[in-house]
């Protein structure tokens, strides 16, 4: 049998299949890996450190390890950007450890930004609950999709793209996400950029944004840098 031109017992044919194989059973392309065991209760305290945490001895394991109430109090939204995101992730809720999941729940005042960021290791899926978001996310291409959400409205952001929502209502708005890692991590491109410790260099921000040093500085001092 050919395929394109090539039989399928020939060295490219099988090369290609290889290939194929190894992509599709690489890690670099899935969410957190499939546990191994009914439950895995992080271990928060462990003395030693794995990809994840140590599971907790079954015999101290109970109901309290599968419930978490830290979704119930609505975020304080009084900050620079009047967003508060109360994170259900495996270092709130040591249950979810080794099961590739979490959640958050994300407060806004009216007027409100979840800034730009992205989460290295998920995709996210998030619901609105409450209030008008404007949600959007920039592709590797740079293509721009968006679009005004209100209650019962889902939305998608798809691994490692930057993404925010904005308060676009009259009111505060509340929405839950959902990840497919126990830990998706975020980098919040303002803080990230303009806050880390130690700083980075002025030269990579003028010359990356086409900036002049004193909006360096302004927007530096806007995170008490
Ligand atoms: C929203 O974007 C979130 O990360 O919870
Ligand atoms: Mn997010």
């Amino acid at each position: 049998m050919a395929f394109m031109g090539l039989s399928i017992s020939s060295p490219s044919y099988l090369l290609f299949g290889m290939v194929v194989l190894w992509l599709l059973s690489s890690p670099a392309f899935s969410a957190d890996p499939d546990p191994l065991q009914d439950f895995c209760v992080a271990d928060l305290n462990a003395p030693i450190s794995v990809n994840g945490f140590p599971c907790k001895p079954i015999t101290n394991v109970t109901s309290d390890d599968f419930f978490f109430d830290g979704f119930i109090k609505a975020g304080n939204t009084t900050n620079t950007f009047g967003v508060n995101l109360t994170a259900g992730n495996v270092l709130a809720f040591p249950g979810l450890n080794t099961l590739g999941i979490s959640m958050n729940r994300v407060d806004f005042a009216p007027g409100g930004l979840n800034p730009p960021h992205s989460h290295p290791r998920a995709s996210e899926s998030g619901v609105v609950i409450e209030g008008k978001l404007l949600v959007g996310f920039v592709t590797t291409g740079n293509v721009f999709f968006s679009k005004v959400l209100t209650a019962g409205q889902m939305f998608v952001i798809p691994n490692g793209l930057v993404h925010f929502q904005l308060n676009v209502g009259k009111g505060k708005a509340l929405a839950f996400t959902a990840f497919n890692s126990q830990l998706p991590g975020a980098v919040v491109l303002p803080s990230t950029l303009f806050a880390s410790s130690p700083s980075i260099p002025d030269e990579v921000l003028t010359k990356g944004f086409q900036i002049d040093d004193d909006v360096v500085k302004s927007i530096r001092s806007k995170f008490g840098f």
